[in-house]
């Protein structure tokens, strides 16, 4: 239980989606084996949905690891998409770059090494979609640097923001994890009040906002 959704629930869910071809499926195995964080499956299929409905041309992603969401979201996206992705973990970044080789997408999946806080500053594409899906405690100030950089009508998808239910409930936040989860909580209803973009907030995965910018 992961204080999001019933269990039975979930299970039923992952069970009744399509599964993703091998190669998703044997990248997904080796991040649960290696302790990496990726992409939930229910987070996954809203993607992969998300993707072709949008097809967004240029994506912009916060939080690359192993490549895994990078090359999701292309497949799903279609011919003419390219994603740019920033991690500041050389040694994940290392792996993404020869996941990213091995499916020979090294020419439409731009990797960029360093802090999304600085390297966010540095980019001036327009980008359709941007998801983010790094540092917690960054949310904010990475949602505010890809606000600029998004296009009017594009999509801002941050991943992870009910934080084992914590963010909603203080029976749940734990001392230690206290202050997390208050910036959470801030950043959620920072994006639910603002008047320039539209949010929803869904219970799948550990939490998923979809913010459409005006
Ligand atoms: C949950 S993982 C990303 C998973 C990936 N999006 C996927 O689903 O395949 C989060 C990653 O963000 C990276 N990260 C955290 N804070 C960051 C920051 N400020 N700048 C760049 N990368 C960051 C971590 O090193 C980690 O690899």
């Amino acid at each position: 239980m992961n204080n999001i959704q019933y269990d039975y629930i979930e299970e039923y869910i992952n069970n009744t989606h399509k599964a993703e071809e091998p190669f998703f499926a044997e990248l997904r195995e080796y991040a649960q084996n290696n302790h990496i964080y990726i992409v939930k499956p229910q987070v996954e299929k809203l993607l992969a949905v998300l993707m072709s409905i949008v097809r967004p041309q240029k994506i912009l992603e916060v939080g690359t690891a192993i490549g895994y969401s990078s090359m999701l979201m292309l497949k799903y996206a279609g011919e003419k998409s390219c994603v740019t992705t920033i991690e500041r973990d050389e040694n994940v970044l290392s792996q993404a770059r020869e996941n990213i080789k091995s499916r020979g997408l090294e020419d439409r999946i731009h990797t960029i090494f360093g802090d999304a806080t600085e390297v966010l500053e540095s980019l001036s594409d327009k980008y359709d979609f941007v998801f983010i899906d790094a540092a917690k405690g960054q949310y904010r100030d990475h949602f505010e640097k890809s606000l600029k950089l998004v296009k009017s009508g594009g999509i801002i998808l941050t991943d992870d923001v009910l934080y084992f239910g914590m963010t909603a409930s203080d029976e749940l936040a734990t001392k230690k994890h206290i202050t997390i989860t208050r910036r959470l909580r801030e950043y959620l209803s920072f994006l639910c009040s603002d008047e320039r973009f539209e949010t929803t907030i869904l219970p799948i995965g550990d939490g998923v906002a979809i913010t459409y910018v005006k």
